[in-house]
């Protein structure tokens, strides 16, 4: 299995947009791991975007992200689910995010783009252990579904 974090970032729960956008992730037959409401405080928000560290949009996107509460989702599924979730979220500034994907279905800027997604299976397991405690998630369970969604 490989998984990604999502964050489902402040103005997707402000603006009501948790279920819609789970849904999605649902719907595709992705598998949950775990999944919590949190604040992100600016230490966790610098080492989650360390990579963007000295860039120009730095210091606005750690005050984005710590601006209220987020939802967090370790969501997982076969080799290659990683870049089938960054194809559903879209291009990162959702004025350029093709229709049907999520941020071109309900975002119009970048600093307010809406999700976040693990951008490599690396970056996943990076991210997972930042955000969630190893007995917060449940990496195996098995649903009824499974043998419906994979042959
Ligand atoms: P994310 O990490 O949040 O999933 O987004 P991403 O991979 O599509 O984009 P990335 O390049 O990693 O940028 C991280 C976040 O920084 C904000 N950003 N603002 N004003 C700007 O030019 C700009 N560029 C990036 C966005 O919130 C982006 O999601
Ligand atoms: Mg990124």
């Amino acid at each position: 299995m490989e998984r990604a974090l999502i964050i489902l970032k402040p103005d997707a729960v402000q603006r009501g947009l948790v279920g819609p956008i789970l849904t999605r992730l649902e719907q595709r037959g992705l598998k949950l791991q775990g999944l919590k409401l949190m604040q992100v405080d600016e230490a966790l928000a610098r080492r989650h975007y360390a990579e963007h560290e000295g860039k120009g949009f730095f210091a606005s996107l750690v005050s984005y992200i710590t601006s209220a509460p987020v939802v967090v989702a370790v969501v997982a599924g076969k080799p290659g689910t990683v870049e089938m979730i960054r194809t559903m979220v879209g291009a990162t500034n959702p004025a350029k995010a093709a229709p049907g994907t999520i941020r071109g279905d309900f975002g119009v800027e970048v600093g307010r783009n809406l999700i976040h997604a693990s951008d490599s299976p690396e970056s996943g397991e990076r991210e997972t252990a930042l955000f969630f405690q190893a007995e917060e998630l449940i990496a195996e369970w098995s649903r009824v579904t499974d043998p419906w969604i994979y042959e």
